[in-house]
């Protein structure tokens, strides 16, 4: 009988982040199998063994196993949460000499198992580790994805739908740029159920204050989040599972990501938050949506301080 084929993901980092991750992943049914490497090898079969207690009420059992980096060379994708998060007051850049150099050992043992399969990347600064790891790894850009802006753009879509009173699902705005400080809100495109923001603040212009407000709560979130309760998980490892989706069940669904620009955008040689067409063969296609002037300065301006910050570490 034709061996069937089993949708393998391994989890490389079971913090904070990576934890949640398999959580979602188990409670989404999204994979037949997932493997959890990290240092804490106690940590990964507490959490291993918690989440197949829960099997029995998840949507379709999911073979989960405490790994090895030997296990990724059969996975489809491999998720990357390890490394130093950010403590309060920290930006994620200032996080990237340490842990380039946690890349750059992680991706050679990956790689060394003959993974061929597709890196999705959620540490930070996230979109100069997706380069490492497009760089360390020398597989095909668009099997090297990272996380960018999957979570800013939720949480814009989410406080935009608060404002109007609909379903975030019914909210088609996007943040784009660096997953960080730099990022920018893509107002001129941004509608709800199809009505330009445009139109709707005509007809509403006492919520132009809480636009400028929406704009920084997104920016600033995670630093609000880090001082309440020291990390923020959840809202990542949502999107992490949905790029896993995306992925899996080879979706065609376009969702913001750190991918690699040849042009896009007016720029080249960087791995920054985009649109997307994602799919099982990981980035199908960049969308470029047309930005006002003051979008484009403010993308240029992202992509300039993500490639002075990286320069030094890929001379
Ligand atoms: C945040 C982390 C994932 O924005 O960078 O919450």
């Amino acid at each position: 009988m034709n061996e069937i084929k089993r949708n393998k993901v391994v989890l490389v980092g079971n913090g904070a982040v990576g934890s949640s991750y398999a959580f979602s992943v188990l409670n989404q049914g999204v994979c037949d199998e997932l493997f959890m490497i990290d240092l804490n090898e106690e940590r990964v079969l507490g959490d291993v063994m918690d989440l197949n207690h829960g099997m029995l009420y998840a949507p379709s059992p999911i073979k989960i196993k405490a790994g090895t980096y030997k296990d990724c060379r059969d996975a489809d994708i491999v998720v990357i949460c390890a490394g130093a998060a950010q403590k309060p007051g920290e930006t994620r850049l200032d996080l990237v000499g340490k842990n380039i150099k946690i890349f750059k050992s992680i991706i050679e043992e990956i790689m060394a198992s003959g993974f061929d399969g597709i890196f999705l990347v959620a540490s930070n600064p996230v979109d100069i580790l997706t380069y490492a790891t497009w760089k360390f790894s020398g597989l095909p850009k668009n099997r090297v994805i990272g996380s960018g802006t999957i979570l800013d753009t939720a949480r814009f879509r989410y406080l935009l739908s608060e404002e109007f009173d609909v379903a975030p699902s019914s909210v088609h705005a996007n943040i784009i740029g660096e997953h960080g400080d730099t990022e920018l809100a893509v107002w001129s495109g941004a509608n709800i159920a199809g009505i330009s923001l445009k139109h709707l603040l005509e007809k509403h212009p006492e919520k132009q204050g809480r636009m400028e407000e929406i704009d920084i709560d997104v920016r600033d979130a995670a630093y609000k989040i880090i001082k309440a309760k020291g990390a923020t998980y959840y809202g990542v490892a949502m999107g992490l599972m949905r790029i896993t989706k995306a992925i899996l069940s080879n979706q065609d669904v376009v969702l913001t990501v750190s991918a690699y620009l040849e042009g896009e955008y007016g720029q080249s040689d960087v791995y920054i938050g985009v649109p997307a067409v994602i799919n099982r063969n990981g980035i199908r296609q960049i969308v470029e949506s047309p930005l006002s002037e003051d979008e484009q300065e403010k993308f240029n301006h992202s992509v300039k301080v993500l490639k002075e910050t990286q320069k030094p570490f890929f001379e």
